[in-house]
């Protein structure tokens, strides 16, 4: 029995990447998925894999900062499969990078339209299909960019700190009717998204990420797709308003930087067993 037996799902950014590793997973436990992305290639291609893991599935063509395609969304998987249990509003992109004395008014709001206003409206028009089949799960993806700052990301950082702000207020609204709101913060993970800029692609990235994080390996999307799929199950019955962070103890410590390392001819800057009070540590000359 899969853990998603007779649920439909549906999954904004399933084309690629996070949203991608999510449906094939869902699929393999018994679900329904509806792929809704702007990459009809991309879009076609998971639904494949979706049937090949064992799984329904269907595409629709969807933009996410238009209103009008999340709502044709949420009706194709009713129309489609009898209900809706579980949205997942990943689709993302960088959206406005750069300085933010040269971001344009215009990419910071083309950057919340998808990142941001596109989670209230998957949010907004679910509920109701949700409420008429007793309860589900809203899931969204934030980032740790929600919860720490990033150079250049400024629009990215705002609208991810909004999603989880938004998890947060709409579980308070939606808990009477079982309808959970959870996002997830992926720390740095190897899609397209990060990896088609930088030269060598997967495979450089493959090896460059590993050192972002103290977990000694590369974040890959099935390791935000597992926590998907706990939210999107009955297991997290009892969990809502949270933003679950899955990034390998990226975001655990104190950003001290290499400071223990700069701590040139002691082993390091904090002592090996013990760090005792600092008049009696004898400075290396
Ligand atoms: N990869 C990471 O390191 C990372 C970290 C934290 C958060 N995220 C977030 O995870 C989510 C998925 O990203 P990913 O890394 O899998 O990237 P990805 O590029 O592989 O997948 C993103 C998908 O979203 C789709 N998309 C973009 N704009 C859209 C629009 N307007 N309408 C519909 N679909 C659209 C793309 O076509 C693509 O299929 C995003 O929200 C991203 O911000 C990614």
């Amino acid at each position: 029995m899969g853990r998603l037996d007779k649920k439909v799902a549906l999954i904004t950014g399933a084309a690629s990447g996070i949203g991608r590793a999510a449906a094939i997973r869902f699929a393999g436990e018994g679900a329904s998925v509806v792929i809704a992305d702007l990459n009809r290639e991309g879009g076609e291609a998971a639904v494949r894999d979706c049937r090949e893991n064992g799984g329904h599935a269907a595409f629709q063509l969807t933009d996410v900062s238009k209103e009008e395609n999340i709502k044709a969304a949420i009706d194709r998987a009713v129309k489609e499969f009898g209900r809706l249990d579980v949205i997942y509003n990943n689709a993302g992109l960088g959206g406005a990078v750069g300085q933010l004395e040269k971001t344009t008014a215009d990419n910071w709001d083309r950057t919340f339209a998808i990142l941001l206003r596109a989670v209230f409206l998957g949010i907004k028009y679910a509920a109701p299909e949700m409420r008429k089949v007793g309860g589900g799960s809203i899931i969204s993806t934030a980032s740790i960019a929600g919860i720490r700052g990033a150079a250049g990301l400024h629009a990215y950082c705002a609208a991810k700190a909004g999603v989880i702000s938004l998890t947060r207020s709409a579980s308070l609204e939606l808990a009477k009717d079982k309808i959970r709101v959870n996002c997830i913060c992926p720390g740095l993970i190897a899609t397209p998204l990060t990896y088609n800029r930088i030269p060598g692609g997967e495979q450089t990235a493959t090896q460059l990420f590993a050192g972002f994080q103290p977990w000694p390996r590369t974040g890959r999307p099935e390791d935000i797709a597992a926590m998907a799929l706990f939210l999107a199950s009955d297991d997290s019955e009892f969990v809502s308003g949270q933003a679950m962070i899955v990034d390998g103890a990226a975001t655990s410590g104190m950003s001290a930087g290499n400071l223990p390392q700069a701590a040139q001819g002691s082993s390091s800057m904090l002592g090996d067993e013990w760090s005792g009070p600092s008049f009696e540590v004898k400075r290396p000359s």
